[in-house]
């Protein structure tokens, strides 16, 4: 299915709320723009995405550590990090109706241009050629102003400067913050990473496009720490790996993304090779949790939007439906600039002990960071599909990502006995697949229902499974069903589940 043929984003959002993946916050009391509450199946499809991201680039390596740093933090990490003047959007203001608008986002809307990262002198000249005023009144604009994303909190009943704190703008810092102790207990030694999932808070000007674009939101991130001197470049980077990559030269000459091997951008300088294999591994992630390659591109920051930390930074950006090419990773070489900063603001040494120079250095980092609801989004669309001869929405989400692994109905909700057998093989699988019970409707209506929620395997117990301890088995994908031992049941799902089985192995198809 082309992307085209996928819904909206209002669409995706309407689904999300019926099906109970994802809810406007606050909604009983009118709702709070940029703020999503998790229902039953978003909670686990984000769960599950968590782990895997867990599972994947900490568990599995013996390079990284794991984090799990204070959401509110001290007013310090941001000033040394830069955020409290740095970390900024220009606004607009109307001089009559006192609308305020995003300057970039609105110049982006109305002039179809790329504009983030324009300065305030570039978004005034745009405005003042093309006229551009108020979309309420139609109003001048006042002067172009900075506005901080951060969001203050009070600590403690004192109500004084030094009880200001701020909820985290990015989980990064808190590893940056933390490093000294992380290396102390872990006794670390370069290279390494430290990783962390968490929420960040952003006070967005205009917070839009679902969950896209939040206020409250949650990072997966990770800080990969390198010897600032050493060229000790342990890994490989794949000689056979395109990709799609838009250079900062194609965006300024107004050309396409181009396919390329990852490992010539290296050859060329274009970026280091920790660079790039970090950008390599995050890719070989997508495309094991099956993300189609051809909606994925990787683009180069120009240097007018390069954050103020970053010498070079490179997005991974998903093909939405209508919104188009929109980042969903960003992998930044911040060098030393976070721990320098910490060091100087702190007044206290920071860096690792280097045996061989027997001096402290302070380690260079390349940051690959993901936005845990962007993924969502992206898994959600690439699995999304209206299925026209069951007439109901298909989510073929990866076998790890579905929230439910196994659906379990009796045949008909009206015989004990089936009740009683189908609970029986509930409680047998219960414990190590994530199962629902389910026994009210039609059987036709009962898989179209786990269809929408992505269900890999439904289970039926039927008047034969009373007499032959069996049960058929239909996957999601392709409607197949099989019948199998109920003794069989569990390895066969747990193989199934990890893709070391093919569904028709387990025997004869029956429909
Ligand atoms: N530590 C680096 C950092 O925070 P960023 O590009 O600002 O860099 C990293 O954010 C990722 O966080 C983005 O690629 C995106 O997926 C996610 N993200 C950023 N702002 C967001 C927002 N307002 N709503 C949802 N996700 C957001």
């Amino acid at each position: 299915m082309t992307q085209q043929e996928k819904p909206t984003i209002e669409e995706l959002a309407t689904f999300c709320k019926k099906k109970g993946f994802v809810y406007p916050s606050s909604e009983l009391y009118g709702g709070l723009a940029g703020l999503y509450d998790y229902g039953p199946l978003g909670v686990e499809l984000k769960n599950n995405i968590k782990n895997e991201f867990w599972k994947t680039f900490v568990q599995s390596r013996q390079d990284m550590l794991g984090l799990d740093g204070s959401i509110i933090s001290h007013q310090k990490i941001w000033e040394a990090s830069g955020h409290l003047t740095g970390f900024s959007d220009l606004l607009l203001e109307c001089s009559r109706c006192k609308t305020k608008i995003r300057a970039d986002h609105f110049i982006e809307e109305k002039l179809k241009l790329q504009a983030e990262g324009f300065n305030a002198t570039q978004l005034s000249e745009l405005i003042k050629k093309h006229k551009l005023s108020c979309p309420h009144c139609k109003h001048p604009f006042s002067d172009i102003s900075s506005f901080n994303l951060m969001f203050q909190v009070k600590v403690g009943a004192e109500d004084s400067s030094s009880s200001l704190a701020y909820l985290r703008g990015e989980t990064a810092q808190l590893i940056f913050a933390a490093f000294d102790n992380v290396v102390n207990t872990s006794r670390a030694k370069l290279p390494f990473g430290i990783a962390q999932i968490g929420k960040a808070f952003r006070n967005e000007i205009a917070p839009r496009n679902f969950l896209f674009r939040l206020r409250e939101f949650e990072q997966a991130e990770i800080e990969y720490f390198i010897h600032p001197k050493k060229n000790d470049f342990p890994y490989t980077i794949d000689k056979n790996l395109t990709i799609n990559f838009l250079s900062e030269a194609a965006q300024e000459k107004k050309k396409a993304a181009e396919k390329v091997k990852l490992a010539e951008l290296v050859k060329k300088k274009l970026l280091s090779e920790w660079h790039a294999y970090w950008l390599q591994e995050t890719l070989i992630w997508f495309h094991s949790l099956g993300i189609n390659e051809n909606n994925l591109r990787i683009r180069q920051h120009l240097k007018s939007e390069l954050s103020h930390y970053s010498k070079a930074t490179f997005d991974i950006e998903y093909n939405f439906p209508d919104m188009g090419w929109k980042e969903i990773h960003g992998c930044a070489d911040r060098q030393q600039f976070d721990l320098t900063q910490h060091q100087t603001h702190s007044k206290k040494a920071l860096g690792i002990f280097d045996e061989a120079t027997k001096e402290r250095i302070i380690p260079k980092v390349i940051e690959p960071s993901h936005g845990i609801d962007r993924l969502f989004l992206t898994f959600l669309y690439e699995a999304y599909e209206y299925d026209k001869s069951r007439d109901n929405i298909v989510l073929h989400l990866h076998p790890k990502l579905a929230p439910i692994k196994a659906a379990i109905f009796p045949l008909l909700s009206n015989k004990p006995e089936l009740l009683k057998k189908a609970k029986e093989v509930f409680n047998a699988l219960k414990d190590e697949f994530h199962c629902f019970y389910d026994d009210s409707g039609s059987i036709g209506r009962r898989y179209s229902r786990q269809d929408e929620n992505g269900t890999k395997y439904c289970i039926t117990i039927d008047f034969d499974s009373l007499k032959q301890d069996d049960v058929t088995i239909r996957d999601r994908d392709s409607t197949s069903q099989v019948r199998i031992p109920i003794k069989e049941l569990k390895e066969s799902l747990n193989k199934l589940l990890k893709a070391e089985i093919k569904f028709e192995s387990l025997g004869r198809i029956i429909n």
